[in-house]
């Protein structure tokens, strides 16, 4: 057992050096110096972030009867973007540094730092020259077909969202729905951020997951409510603390051109409390927006009363890398064992890029290596599991806390007697010994009940 209480100490630059070093996630385009706030994912990564989405897709589509998956394309006819409001309205303010020649957000001067040194914010100093501010907008544009100038403009969708309304028609009728019911998709949007920053926390390429739950206008503010606590509900289900989770409800000048309402759930980042998903009551704007814009009537008709309207949207939208930056930060932890330090991911196992880790205790001993790689064998067939050799054991079972891997199975000199190992759990340290014939029906059991986040506030 851990022999000093855990300290509480997660910055920013410990989770990126220890994504870095573990491999989950790469500055983007290093060798050539880099690309502003982008990243690239590394093997943990990627399994770490399928299985944020996995998990969302799940809760959305397989554990509940209302919700149907759709992946629409990233680049839509223009018209989208029009109805949508977002080549006329998607836009910050922005001021330029004449000085500095730096670009800031407008309304984030308090949190933006100045270029020059001793650093202040933008228009703290006298020296500070700045522009009046004017409206940029966010979408990246590019062209279609190979003609530049006869090419029609387009855009990278900078929310997955536009994609499900204007699938309203299709799904209503193809997947025979009738509201209430919902859409559910994962995918990349794009952002061209004044101030992209804080690691995975603002990138201008993310992934978002966005479900749009159409409702009878009657009923909408009890589904927005119902969904806040949903959402909630499924970060403390994957182990985020409640205590470092709260609701913001928006300020009406804070509102998006199409909510009637919003509220964020916030984490509280090593920046401090953050915007983490979003819930927005977005009334019948986009259906009615699309209807005017197409022609198309993008509304239910109930067959049997005869009655007809226009649903109103009640959408919870996450961001997948923003999710993952929480998993990471929530889990993180130091503690001295022994005297010495150790730092792991406390992620819940399904969460966790790693689910096992099956390890010889002396890799040269040919006796532990037949039998920990049948092990090895056997368990890859139904997780992610890993088979690691090299090295002295501690080093090892450090190498598989930093990463996050649950369990551990060890093979011995005993093995090679009975036919047990030693289970190791990584937020415990206890160690029981176990017929090594039930290792796979332990990790089964393991990864499908409830997991209890360890208790650390
Ligand atoms: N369809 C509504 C919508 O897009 P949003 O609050 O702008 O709402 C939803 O975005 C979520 O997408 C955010 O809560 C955040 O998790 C994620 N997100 C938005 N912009 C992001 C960015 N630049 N980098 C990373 N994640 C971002």
């Amino acid at each position: 057992m851990a022999d000093q209480p855990e300290t509480d100490a997660v910055t920013m630059d410990k989770i990126v050096s220890l994504a870095r070093r573990r491999g989950f996630v790469f500055p983007s385009s290093e060798i050539y110096g880099g690309l502003g706030s982008s990243y690239d994912y590394g093997h943990y990564g990627v399994l770490a972030k399928n299985n944020v989405k996995a998990r969302w897709l799940e809760a959305m589509t397989q554990e509940r009867d209302d919700i149907v998956a759709l992946d629409s394309a990233i680049i839509l006819n223009t018209s989208v973007w029009e109805a949508s409001g977002h080549l006329e309205g998607f836009t910050d303010p922005l001021v330029d540094c004449r000085t500095c020649k730096l670009r800031f957000r407008a309304d984030h001067l308090e949190e933006s730092q100045c270029g020059r040194k001793p650093s202040k914010h933008p228009g703290a100093t006298e020296e500070c020259d700045l522009t009046e501010p004017r409206q940029f907008n966010l979408m990246f544009e590019t062209h279609l077909g190979p003609m530049h100038e006869t090419a029609g403009n387009v855009y990278l969708r900078p929310e997955t969202a536009q994609g499900i309304f204007v699938n309203f028609k299709n799904v209503l009728q193809l997947a025979r729905r009738k509201p209430p019911f919902g859409i559910a998709q994962i995918g990349k949007s794009f952002r061209n951020e004044i101030t992209p920053g804080n690691f995975l926390f603002r990138t201008r390429e993310f992934e978002q997951m966005e479900m749009e739950y159409f409702v009878p206008p009657a009923e909408a503010e009890q589904w927005y409510r119902y969904w806040i606590e949903e959402r909630l509900g499924w970060y403390t289900r994957y182990g985020i603390r409640h205590s470092r989770l709260r609701v913001r409800e928006h300020e009406p000048d804070e509102l998006s051109h199409y909510s009637r309402g919003t509220s964020d759930i916030e984490y509280l980042y090593p920046i401090g409390w953050s915007e983490l998903e979003g819930i927005a009551n977005r009334g019948d704007f986009d259906l009615s927006a699309h209807t005017a814009h197409s022609g198309t009537k993008l509304e239910f008709v109930d067959t049997q009363s005869g009655e007809r309207y226009t649903p109103y949207v009640i959408e919870p939208a996450g961001g997948v890398d923003r999710a993952l930056l929480a998993f990471l930060v929530d889990a993180y932890d130091e503690e001295e064992v022994a005297g010495r330090q150790r730092v792991l991911l406390r992620l819940h196992p399904r969460i966790a890029p790693v689910k096992a880790a099956v390890l010889p205790l002396i890799g040269k001993s040919e006796g532990m290596a037949v039998k920990a790689r049948a092990l090895y064998e056997e368990l890859r067939r139904h997780e992610v599991v890993e088979y690691d050799d090299s090295g002295a054991i501690g080093r090892r079972y450090r190498r598989q806390d930093e990463i996050g891997t649950p369990f551990a199975f060890t093979i011995d000199e005993q093995t090679l007697e009975d036919d047990t190992i030693t289970l190791r759990d990584r937020d415990s340290l206890a160690q029981e010994r176990i017929p090594i014939e039930g290792a796979s029906a332990y990790l089964d059991d393991a990864l499908a009940k409830p997991w209890q986040t360890p208790k650390r506030d």
